[in-house]
């Protein structure tokens, strides 16, 4: 057992005792380091200014690099890591990195508030040899926000840094950093009190059972994309917390024949590939979850069990017939997906028991599965509704039907009666008309800031003609989708 934090920050290495552990990262560069070149716009994920490049050992050995939002990650989630912040990047502001000089050659800093965030994102993307056309820079920065709308530059910039960063050897900065990661891996339970808050960091799955099981008051944090901003925001205080960024084996993500099993620490960018190749709407969703920065952290497992009734995986899994694998100590327990969610803030999983995985079924044809997230915007935007679709038709009659909807209930939610009114029926007009009256039979939806009652409820039965249309028509006719996209 340990007390004590390591990582390197830009270089140097850092060894922290009687930390906060809910400390963001953005506080401790700005007010103990004195590194104010990370910014805080927003405190809550949203617009980037925070941006910092987080490295780690990746299982294979080589060095995984992303961005992710510094204002929602807790300081004891580095340990391992090597962070990088925007002053490593030149050694003067007469001989700026590649990146920020592109930034300048095409005046893509404005009011330069925003700068930091987007030249790390960018500074990410090139450390990582990644090329930036225009929808794969639009995904990037989908996470940075400028305020006074000068993407233009920025794009322009973002291009020609691809073209450079494909084919730069950084085999030498690779070396060094996988030799400084290395040296402080290690497989011991840290722990540690500061202020009365107790903080664990199991390195493996057995570990991360057996202390859950003895504090089953504390709070699991895998990617903090929710529990930052309980901090943050609503300036909770968690007496015992528990973080899973360094239990890998409860991120790996299985391939089998007829399934995947995805581990419930597997962020959406480990999961986003797999999903996409076995389920393109799948992956275009994902696509639409958060920013890269989000997404790089957030995981699904998180997304589960949070019991949110307008996350976005919940729906898509459940149409896809997913299980949902729980664990308390040594015992296991899987449950349909549906059956995990009891009622709004109510969740079927019991003290000390956590989300170890969830099996997605591979035996749906990929062309029965069709999402549809419906936000104000199309990046980076909670839904108002996300209604997904899995239905079998069969010399055209409806042979089976799972339809499952966020955002209409205090659930994530099956379509029942809709299912109903379609299985066993000819996959006809006459037939949606009538299945799209079920909705009212399934859904009492509210009305909030994102959308009202009857929008909602009118919104989600035209999802079922649009899925009814695209059956019938190719997708390129019928989606209006960024660049960047499994469909473009
Ligand atoms: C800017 C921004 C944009 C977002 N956009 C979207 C979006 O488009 N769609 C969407 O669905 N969500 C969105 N979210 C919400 C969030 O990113 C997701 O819900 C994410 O999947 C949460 O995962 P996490 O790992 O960050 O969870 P955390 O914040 O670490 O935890 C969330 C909850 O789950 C619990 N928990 C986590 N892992 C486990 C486990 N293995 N077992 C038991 N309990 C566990 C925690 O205790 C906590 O209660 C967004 C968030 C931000 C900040
Ligand atoms: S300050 Fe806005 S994302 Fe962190
Ligand atoms: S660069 Fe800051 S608002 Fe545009």
């Amino acid at each position: 057992m340990r007390d004590q934090l390591s990582f390197y920050l830009n270089g140097e290495l850092k060894t922290l005792r009687n930390v906060s552990p809910t400390q963001t990262l953005l506080r401790y560069l700005r007010e103990d380091e004195k590194l104010c070149g990370t910014k805080e716009g927003c405190a809550e994920g949203d617009c980037g200014a925070c941006t910092v490049m987080v490295s780690r050992l990746a299982d294979d050995g080589s060095v995984k690099r992303e961005a992710i939002n510094a204002c929602i990650r807790f300081l004891p989630s580095l340990e391992g890591t090597s962070v990088t912040t925007v002053e490593a990047l030149s050694k003067s502001s007469e001989a700026p990195h590649l990146v920020q000089q592109k930034m300048i050659d095409h005046n893509g800093s404005q009011c330069g508030f925003c700068t930091p965030g987007f030249v790390m994102s960018l500074y990410t993307a090139y450390r990582n040899n990644v090329a930036l056309p225009t929808g794969a820079a639009n995904d990037l920065l989908a996470g940075n926000l400028c305020r006074c709308t000068g993407y233009g530059p920025i794009l322009v910039a973002a291009k020609e840094i691809g073209e450079i960063a494909e084919s730069v050897d950084q085999s030498e900065d690779d070396h060094s950093e996988r030799a400084q990661l290395d040296e402080i891996l290690h497989q011991d339970m840290i722990a540690f009190k500061h202020d009365g808050v107790e903080a664990f960091l199991p390195a493996n799955s057995d570990q991360l059972a057996e202390i859950y099981a003895a504090h089953p008051e504390a709070t699991i944090i895998a990617g903090a994309t929710d529990v930052g901003l309980w901090v943050t925001k609503q300036h909770r205080h968690l007496q015992c917390v528990i973080f899973l960024d360094r239990v890998k084996d409860l991120a790996s993500i299985k391939c089998k024949e007829n399934e995947l099993i995805i581990g419930a620490g597997a962020t959406y960018s480990d999961a986003t590939g797999v999903l996409a190749e076995a389920y393109p709407d799948l992956g275009e969703l994902v696509r639409r979850i958060g920013a890269l920065q989000v997404r790089n952290a957030g995981t699904i497992g998180g997304n589960i069990a949070n019991g949110s009734p307008i996350g976005d995986m919940p729906p898509a899994l459940i149409a896809l017939g997913a299980t949902l694998v729980l664990r308390h100590g040594d015992k296991r327990r899987e449950l349909p997906l549906e059956k995990f969610f009891i009622d709004y803030g109510k969740q079927d999983r019991k003290t000390g028991e956590f989300v170890e995985a969830v099996r997605i079924p591979l035996t749906v044809p990929a062309d029965d599965f069709r999402c549809y997230k419906i936000s104000k915007r199309f990046d980076q935007d909670i839904s108002a509704l996300c209604g997904c679709f899995n239905i079998k038709i069969v010399d055209g009659v409806v042979c089976s039907a799972r339809i499952a909807f966020g955002g209409m209930a205090g659930t994530p939610k099956r379509a029942a009666s809709v299912e109903a009114a379609l299985t066993g029926k000819p996959w006809v007009q006459d037939i949606i008309d009538v299945a799209m009256r079920a909705f009212a039979d399934d859904f009492t939806p509210l009305s909030d800031m994102r959308a009202s009652a009857d929008y909602r409820l009118r919104t989600a039965q035209n999802l079922l003609m649009k899925y009814f249309l695209e059956s019938k028509t190719p997708l390129s006719q019928t989606r209006l989708v960024g660049e960047g996209s499994v469909f473009a």
